[in-house]
């Protein structure tokens, strides 16, 4: 072999390091027990908050409920996964780009048969995302609420999982409920919790210390407690705009807390390669179906 073929193939085997390396992505369920307390005005805001950190974010709405993340942005979705799986459209011709250059899959993309693939179809998605994954820096997943299947994959396919919970009793049994059979059923031994819509400065303390308390006595998991958004009005008056609070509103008290979350969640370490790739989600996603 002479010289310039073997620079050419190291060239080209230090490319494919340097790709695969880049592929590296922080994948972050944002999930809850009861539904309504606000995740997906989480997620819209946090990925608009992480993006104005510079980094740069996808948003994959999984929640099949009506409340959509699209119609939270004021977005009108086009082609769906299923042309992109019968081969017809790329996954990033699919994708919508929102506030602050966001990316966004959008719900009616057909997610709910992720795990009833042919082999091939999986392939197909395999190559699909990690085209796409090139530019993603975090993949923020919108999972809907509650224990059903579809929920639980994302979370168990995902590296963090943020539990959202309001101060509300129901809605902290519910979390609690929720961590207890994603630990019990998938060994899930890691959670943060974000408290939303609270009206005191304590109250936020006060719900993670609650279900930490039961948690320490019945569970073996751990919960890092995030923070606190307060319930503020500001919020409704931007979903009414359809808009993120944060973009229409970012003065207001849960936009700085929203920014605040954002920082310390751009200093999570993201886990190495494999555990830190889309392949890797969209493979443990694919192989619990
Ligand atoms: N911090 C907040 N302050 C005031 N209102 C809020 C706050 N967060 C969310 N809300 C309001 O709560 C309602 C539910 O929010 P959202 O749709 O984000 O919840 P969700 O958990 O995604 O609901 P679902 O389980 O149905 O998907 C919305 O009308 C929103 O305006
Ligand atoms: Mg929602």
């Amino acid at each position: 072999m002479d010289q310039a073929t073997k620079l050419r193939e190291l060239a080209g085997t230090l490319l494919c390091e340097e790709r695969r390396a880049r592929t590296s992505v922080q994948v972050i369920a944002v999930t809850s027990g009861k539904g309504g307390v606000g995740k997906t005005n989480v997620v819209a805001n946090l990925a608009l908050a992480l993006a104005h950190t510079g980094k740069r974010v996808m948003v994959l709405d999984a929640d099949l409920g009506l409340a959509n993340l699209d119609v939270l942005l004021g977005l009108v979705p086009g082609a769906t996964l299923e042309h992109v799986l019968a081969g017809e459209k790329h996954l990033d011709e699919i994708v919508l780009t929102g506030p602050g250059g966001v990316q966004i899959l959008p719900a009616s993309s057909g997610i709910q048969d992720l795990t009833a693939l042919t082999p091939d179809q999986q392939q197909l998605l395999r190559d699909e995302f990690d085209r796409l994954a090139q530019d993603v820096d975090v993949l923020l997943i919108d999972t809907g609420a509650g224990i059903s299947s579809n929920v639980l994959f994302f979370a168990v396919a995902a590296q963090e999982i943020m539990v959202v919970a309001s101060p509300e009793p129901t809605s902290i049994t519910d979390a609690y409920a929720l961590m207890k059979v994603l630990s019990n059923r998938f060994s899930e031994k890691r959670f943060r919790l974000l408290v939303n819509m609270v009206r005191r400065r304590d109250e936020g303390p006060e719900v993670y210390r609650k279900i930490g308390l039961v948690a320490d006595r019945f569970l073996n998991i751990s919960i890092d407690y995030v923070g606190a958004i307060p319930d503020d009005d500001y919020v409704p008056m931007a979903v009414r705009q359809q808009r993120a609070v944060l973009d229409a509103f970012p003065q207001a008290p849960a936009s700085r807390e929203f920014q605040r979350l954002a920082h310390q969640v751009a200093q999570w370490r993201v886990p190495e390669s494999p555990k830190g790739s889309v392949q890797f989600f969209l493979q443990s996603l694919i192989a619990q179906g």
